[in-house]
């Protein structure tokens, strides 16, 4: 609930001309929950800055916060502390990196002075509005607390008179309380997605620009901010994601004073001159939980609230990419199919290969024709077979790209976007998303074959990183598919590029599912979904199992360990169903049977990443909202230093409850599990206490294996 606190009344008028000489005017804004707190005060009518981030304040009196929170000033200092505010200004001699850099036609560096102007108050929502008659410019703060998932959604907005170029616009800057000493980043390539760094602060700031034009595999939009002792579930955290797919830029400062804040905005470069300029949602959450309490609040968000019109019942995926690849034949195609059907598919989808000429990744993109080479008749022949299996039918497209051998470059090479002789990236170069011709050109191609096909489901792919960075680019691209999702309502998109190069809160607003990495290998897969846990439930996640011999890794792991890693999020196949021996078909059937069976509630349930006393295990716990049951998946990523497996200790159960635990796969203790470690014969009955304080004891077991364990309530 927003809560306005006014020290003094304050009439409208003399809210725009500040105080008198010498007099001290406070105005202090709550918004919190039964969560955390978040309290702001401004002084003398300038911008407010958060006095207070964390639990409940509760009874206190928020005026006396403010009060209490003011610094001391010693030698070597400003008479004055300058605001750490939601953008901190050169104008209060704030030394640090501050909310906005702008500069006027002439070049000129614009250092505004912003004055209240007037708020509006809902029962979760705050916007204040502050100007800068002088230079013409007015400052929109929006800050909101999500009701049920405890999200602040923060954006600033700045509205000018005259056109202007903006260098930096950050989201509401919040401070890294003082009792926060590291950071965790986030950073990546192709195939390693969502990889984690833990930092220590330092004086100083720690710049991540990422100039893309995408959210990029290097530089997911994500930061937390803790204490040393903070882990997956203890400690208190502050955690923040910025929700654009155009490139962010992150400022994490320690400033000479010692105070610390964080930034978050568009990436350098992307803003143009204009009149009006407006980050995107910064996401920020206070957890006292734990990395967990975080990660639960944006999964339940993204799952609940962000993502749209997901049908409930996630569907098991067949793509045949790592299968063919562009090596269409309508026969094999509809034969592959057959056999994923078999296996337990929901749901084909047909990947790159159908349309123009597209034989290998040198031409064809732009031209969003069906391949009559491939397909005599169409696709209605595949997508007729598809549909008589029972499943449905999807497609890939990547509607951005072009290639310069292809009709639509020949025809429109003034659509590209950069300069003609510039590097490409596999071999294609990106489209100007932000002109409407070129925008209404792929409306057009992919609605007509929506139209003409039953397809229920596209893969939207986007395969390099753009030759300039510029807002408009990812603009451009929200608009086309808000577009044709008002039309096709039914269909469902799925965000990939090159795997996970496109994965933000951004794009999830209009897609249901991610690719969460190209890496089908299941023990990178263990690693990339476990750290993007930290953001993403598992009914937006994406994981496949994939050919025997992994084809971005040349590994090879058994069956078991690939269909269970792909069970722990949406689960799906890119194999080539005829590679698979009798065994491999037995167990994939069986554990997709085990998924189906468990998905309606898994897809909704938190996912809990576990403190593994065994750092060559890596743990999750799925539990449901009703906390009745869980599954708790075990991965064995290497050897163990030591011989015996140490118990894992769970989380989040009720502790005075009694569960019954078991093992899902106690089949696959290997033979040099000699012992009789319980669960090995029969289900225990154990207190939630025992669970979380001694944890369950499991069998031995050889590296890149993985127990499941199911435990539901008495
Ligand atoms: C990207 C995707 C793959 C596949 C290919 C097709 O690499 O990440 O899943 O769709 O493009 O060209």
């Amino acid at each position: 609930m927003t809560l306005p606190h006014f020290s003094q009344a304050m009439s409208p008028d003399r809210a725009h001309t500040g105080p008198e000489p010498g007099e001290m005017r406070v105005r202090t804004w709550h918004l919190g929950d039964d969560r955390q707190s978040l309290v702001l005060a401004s002084r003398n009518n300038r911008l407010p800055e958060v006095v207070y981030w964390g639990p409940p304040v509760g009874g206190s009196s928020i005026d006396e916060i403010a009060a209490a929170a003011r610094y001391d000033v010693t030698g070597g200092m400003q008479d004055e502390i300058a605001p750490l505010s939601l953008s901190p200004e050169a104008s209060m001699t704030f030394q640090g990196q501050t909310g906005l850099t702008a500069r006027n036609l002439d070049g000129e560096v614009i250092a505004p002075a912003f004055l209240f102007s007037h708020e509006e108050k809902q029962q979760n929502t705050l916007k204040l509005v502050y100007q800068d008659n002088g230079l013409g410019l007015s400052l929109t703060l929006d800050l909101e607390l999500t009701p049920h998932t405890s999200l602040f959604k923060l954006r600033t907005r700045l509205d000018s008179r005259e056109d202007i170029s903006v260098d930096w616009l950050a989201a509401p800057v919040l401070p890294a309380p003082d009792h926060t000493d590291e950071m965790i980043e986030f950073s990546g390539r192709w195939c390693s997605e969502f990889l984690t760094r833990r930092l220590p602060f330092a004086p100083g700031a720690r710049v991540r620009d990422n100039r893309t034009g995408r959210t990029d595999h290097a530089h997911f939009p994500g930061l937390i901010v803790c204490s040393k002792s903070a882990s997956n579930t203890t400690g208190e955290a502050y955690a923040f994601h910025y929700g654009w797919s155009g490139g962010h830029k992150m400022v994490v400062e320690e400033l000479a004073d010692g105070r610390r804040h964080v930034q978050f905005g568009h990436a350098s470069g992307t803003m143009e001159k204009g009149k009006s300029f407006e980050t995107a949602t910064l996401y920020a959450t206070y957890s006292a939980r734990g990395f967990n309490g975080a990660a639960v609040r944006f999964q339940r968000h993204v799952r609940d609230h962000l993502v749209a019109e997901t049908r409930q019942t996630r569907p098991v995926h067949y793509n045949c990419w790592e299968a063919v690849y562009f090596d269409h034949d309508v026969d094999e195609l509809k034969s592959i199919a057959s056999l994923a059907a078999d296996l337990g598919a929901e749901r084909f989808v047909l990947d790159d290969g159908w349309f123009g000429h597209r034989d290998d990744d040198t031409t064809s993109l732009g031209d969003w024709v069906i391949d009559p080479r491939k397909f005599p008749d169409g696709l209605t022949p595949l997508i007729d077979h598809v549909k008589s299996l029972g499943l449905e039918f999807g497609i890939w497209f990547e509607p951005e790209m072009i290639n310069k051998d292809s009709d639509l470059f020949r025809a429109h090479p003034d659509w590209l976007l950069g300069a003609l002789d510039q590097t490409p990236g596999r071999q294609q170069f990106a489209l100007d998303m932000s002109r409407n011709d070129v925008r209404d050109y792929l409306y057009d191609h992919i609605a007509a074959i929506l139209e003409t096909n039953d397809i229920g489901y596209i893969k939207w792919d986007h395969n390099r990183v753009l030759p300039v960075a510029d807002a408009g680019q990812a603009e451009g691209v929200y608009a086309l598919i808000d577009r044709l999702r008002r039309v096709f309502t039914a269909v469902e998109i799925e965000s990939c590029a090159s795997g996970g190069a496109r994965i933000d809160f951004g794009i999830l607003e209009r897609t249901q599912r991610v690719w969460l990495s190209d890496s089908n290998d299941a023990l990178e897969r263990q690693r990339i979904q476990h750290d993007a846990a930290l953001f993403l439930p598992a009914s937006v996640t994406g994981s496949h199992v994939g050919p025997r011999k992994c084809h971005t890794s040349g590994r090879i792991f058994d069956i078991r360990f690939r269909a269970w890693t792909a069970a722990q999020r949406h689960m799906g196949f890119e194999m080539d169903p005829r590679e698979l021996t009798g065994e491999e078909v037995d167990v994939l059937k069986e554990v997709t049977r085990w998924w189906k069976d468990n998905r309606d509630w898994m897809m909704q349930a938190d996912i809990l990443r576990l403190d593994s006393a065994d750092p060559a295990v890596t743990a999750e716990q799925h539990l449901a909202e009703d906390g009745e049951r869980f599954v708790a998946f075990a991965a064995q990523m290497r050897t163990s230093d030591q011989i015996l497996p140490r118990p894992l200790r769970l989380t989040g159960l009720d502790a005075s409850a009694t569960y019954r635990v078991s093992l899902a796969n106690r089949n696959d203790a290997p033979r040099l599990s000699r012992g009789e470690p319980l669960l090995k014969s029969r289900d225990i009955d154990v207190s939630g206490q025992y669970l979380m304080s001694h944890g369950v004891v499991l069998p031995w077991r050889f590296p890149d294996t993985i127990w499941v364990l199911e435990g539901h309530k008495l």
